[in-house]
């Protein structure tokens, strides 16, 4: 596991950053991953919350701020790797700011949060590679046959994603809870099969990429042995000085013990992972925390009725605020124990 080729494109080592919103993977952690070779990823998720029009212009503060971390990613990567960006199906934006990136010239536009059915549509053939991200072979399915029929074009590559992850869950919050999710390398064989078929219609290989509690060398070994083409890790690159998260976020999660974890409702309608900080403590008594405004995120939410505001949670936990923040990680936050650089963790792992 050395390289991954992908259509035809190639990355020396078989890594991708995974995209981390709100504001936690942007330009710096991007940029820098892609310099070590692998494939930088940077959320589209609220990344313009650092423009001064944010807060009265949410919509156009983000897609500018999107042209320009492309730019300063692809200048930091020194040419190397390659650059993504992660565009959450569920957030209102996604159209825009998967046009936006193809326009700024992305090299992969990688989508979850939801079944990306109308990728295709959004990224004309060969302007950049398209990934879905899904949790079963159902799914991987479902997306393959969609986008056979409707545009003839199938996954340039595939991030396979298990309960361990961080972020939003494609999985039943009752399976989480109770952990009797399957674990992601018996979910590979699964996504496998049900890829076979098109990969012989297209007459080329898709990778999978696993993602979801990989750490080091031996994850990558085991993920390897099992079939995967490659890795997709988030949660160590936290502890990196490159990560765009304020030093206040790397320190809750330093100090957070598994215990301190805690499977949350997301307004996205999805299950997700968090440290257990005053914020969550404050929704179980309370109930509710009403939106002070809104940011028009996510295009399901009802502002009238949401529990909490996750554009507002997330924001002030990548400023670092331990108060309100909501502090997404993965399962294996306990091997989060010091600061360290990109270049070390990939020099560690491969
Ligand atoms: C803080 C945080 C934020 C995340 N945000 C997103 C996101 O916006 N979109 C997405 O598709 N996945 C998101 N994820 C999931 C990661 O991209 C990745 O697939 C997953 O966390 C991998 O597991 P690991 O953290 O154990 O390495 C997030 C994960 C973390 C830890």
């Amino acid at each position: 596991m050395l390289s991954l080729s992908i259509h035809g494109k190639e990355l020396s080592i078989p890594l991708i950053q995974g995209g981390m919103g709100v504001g936690v993977s942007l330009e710096r952690l991007a940029g820098s991953v892609a310099r070590e070779g692998g494939m930088g990823c940077i959320s589209t998720a609220d990344c313009g919350y650092r423009e001064e029009n944010f807060a009265t212009d949410p919509e156009g503060a983000n897609l500018k701020a999107l042209t320009e971390e492309i730019e300063q990613a692809r200048a930091i990567s020194k040419g190397k790797g390659m650059i993504a960006i992660n565009a959450m199906v569920a957030t209102r934006q996604f159209e825009q700011a998967v046009r936006t990136a193809v326009k700024a010239g992305i090299d992969a536009v990688i989508s979850g949060a939801g079944l990306p059915l109308d990728l295709p549509g959004l990224v004309p053939k060969g302007a950049a590679l398209i990934a879905p991200i899904v949790s079963s072979g159902r799914a991987i399915r479902l997306i393959c046959k969609t986008w056979w029929k409707k545009a003839q074009r199938l996954p340039d590559f595939v991030v396979l994603e298990g309960p361990k992850a961080g972020g939003h869950l494609g999985f039943k919050e009752s399976e989480l809870l109770q952990n009797t999710c399957r674990n992601v390398l018996d979910i590979l064989s699964d996504v496998k099969k049900e890829l076979q078929p098109f990969e012989e219609a297209a007459k080329r290989r898709i990778p999978v990429c696993v993602a979801g509690g990989i750490w080091d060398r031996a994850d990558v070994t085991r993920a390897k042995e099992a079939g995967a083409d490659g890795v997709q890790m988030a949660t160590r690159f936290i502890a990196t000085e490159e990560c765009d998260a304020s030093q206040g976020y790397k320190d809750v999660l330093l100090s957070a013990s598994r215990k301190e974890l805690k499977i949350i409702h997301s307004p996205v309608g999805m299950p997700g992972r968090a440290v257990v900080t005053p914020m969550l403590r404050r929704l179980e008594t309370e109930g509710r925390i009403p939106p002070l405004r809104c940011s028009r995120c996510i295009k399901t939410c009802q502002v009238n009725e949401v529990a909490y505001c996750i554009t507002h949670a997330l924001i002030e936990a990548v400023k670092g605020n331990r108060e309100e923040g909501l502090f997404f990680c993965g399962s294996n936050v306990d091997r989060l124990t010091e600061m360290s650089t990109v270049h070390e963790v990939v020099t560690d792992l491969f």
